[in-house]
């Protein structure tokens, strides 16, 4: 499973790039407006910062919601940095603008997905990622794990080669789960991931490590 930080946080990123892991970043207008970046040059100019800072996938997210718009955006995105994959809304002229997309060989990450149906047109229209939204589900009291089972089930059936990227993850346990389950990446905050590092069979092992190496060696 491929591991995804969810930031436009460049420390974050460096932090998660250190620890040798990192897959890619994923960012969204919340993530960038959290950060204090807005205007559309500072914007671009983040982007490629984080681009200098990861190896892999960098999702840009588009933030008009008509297909000509979407397009624009969405080639310039695509020209400023080879990583850079076109994050689109799961709308009508989304989908839209992923078979356009594809068609001119530009990777693209279909975001705000909550259902198995439009997993399915993010699928059928060629998108490189789709991103279902689990925390956002659990937080209606919806189980966002069985999305992810769900459409995992649907896209091997027909072999799709959409990328199953679970976004909205919100703690170390959803990403454990999501790679029982298969989904392909996982994209979190920094905590999330580091609290697969934690055991205190780890801690209370290494400390008595240290004390005999410590006795054996005064
Ligand atoms: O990856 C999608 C993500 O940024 C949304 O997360 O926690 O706002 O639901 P959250």
């Amino acid at each position: 499973m491929k591991f995804f930080i969810d930031t436009a946080n460049l420390e974050q990123i460096k932090e998660a790039q250190a620890l040798g892991i990192l897959d890619g970043v994923t960012t969204n207008p919340s993530l960038m407006a959290k950060e204090g970046i807005t205007g559309h040059d500072n914007i671009l100019k983040h982007y490629k910062a984080i681009c200098d800072i990861v190896d892999g996938d960098v999702s840009a997210e588009v933030v008009s919601t008509d297909f000509e718009g979407m397009v624009k955006e969405g080639e310039a995105l695509a020209d400023l940095h080879p990583q850079i994959v076109v994050k689109v809304p799961m709308i009508k002229e989304g989908l839209k603008a992923i078979a356009y997309f594809t068609e001119q060989g530009i990777r693209t990450n279909c975001t705000l997905v909550f259902s198995v149906g439009q997993a399915l047109l993010a699928a059928k229209a060629g998108a490189t990622y789709v991103s279902p939204f689990i925390g956002r589900l659990d937080d209606i009291s919806t189980d966002g794990l069985v999305l992810i089972e769900d459409i995992r089930t649907v896209y091997d059936n027909y072999e799709f080669e959409t990328q199953i990227l679970a976004a909205s993850v919100r703690h170390t346990m959803h990403i454990v789960e999501c790679a029982k389950i298969g989904a392909d990446v996982m994209t979190g905050p920094l905590n999330a991931i580091e609290g697969l590092l934690k055991h205190p069979l780890t801690d209370s092992g290494l400390e008595k490590f240290l004390a005999d190496y410590a006795k054996g060696n005064s």
